[in-house]
């Protein structure tokens, strides 16, 4: 199975997810590409059209993902806008949105999907947390802004396996895992 996505961050993260679900993990091999992100205020459907547009490059079962930052009194902003929004202010515009905030909530949210040209599945998953005062060094995306709820550190300060307990993808791949077991798919390929 192909993971494919252009960061290489997500692909390390899933593999080691992998390695901790099961003793005979999943083999999946990251193809780096860049997917089409379809306007839509659903992950859900970005996700599925990302699955549908991996399957027509790879023709093989492929895993995609598709993340969005929800930030309570911004009313969700920037949501399934995230990737653009992190690539134009990044961090430290939203930092300058929240000054006056007095709620600095958030979630976090993964919708992985699952296309072989038959069956197309999502599984999704979440954490909530807080966006921080300041910009933490480390990690990757919003990693240096975000801390997990209950946890007095954000992403960027987690190594890779604390990072993992708490994270929106773990949740989602969990689901995705367990599905994929149960119903057998790996013994139908
Ligand atoms: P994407 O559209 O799925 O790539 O994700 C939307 C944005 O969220 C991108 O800017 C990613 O860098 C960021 N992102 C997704 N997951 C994480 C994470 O686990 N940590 C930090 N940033 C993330």
């Amino acid at each position: 199975m192909y993971f494919v996505s252009s960061n290489e961050h997500k692909f390390k993260e899933i593999k080691k997810l992998l390695s901790e679900f099961s003793s005979t993990p999943l083999r999946l091999e990251h193809k780096k590409l860049k997917l089409l992100e379809i306007q839509s205020s659903s992950l859900s459907e970005v996700a599925k059209a990302k699955a549908n547009h991996a399957f027509d490059l790879i023709r093989n079962e492929v895993l995609v993902e598709d993340d969005g930052l929800f930030i309570e009194s911004l009313n969700n902003f920037p949501g399934v806008y995230s990737s653009y929004v992190y690539d134009t202010i990044g961090n430290i515009g939203i930092l300058d949105l929240l000054k006056n905030k007095k709620s600095r909530k958030a979630t976090f949210k993964s919708l992985i999907a699952y296309y072989d040209g038959k069956n197309l599945k999502t599984f999704d998953g979440q954490v909530d947390g807080f966006i921080s005062e300041q910009m933490f060094e480390g990690g990757w995306g919003f990693d240096p802004i975000f801390i997990p709820e209950d946890m007095d550190r954000a992403f960027a300060q987690m190594d890779l396996k604390l990072k993992n307990k708490y994270s929106h993808r773990k949740l989602a791949l969990k689901e995705f895992y367990s599905w994929y077991i149960k119903n057998n798919v790996a013994e139908r390929k």
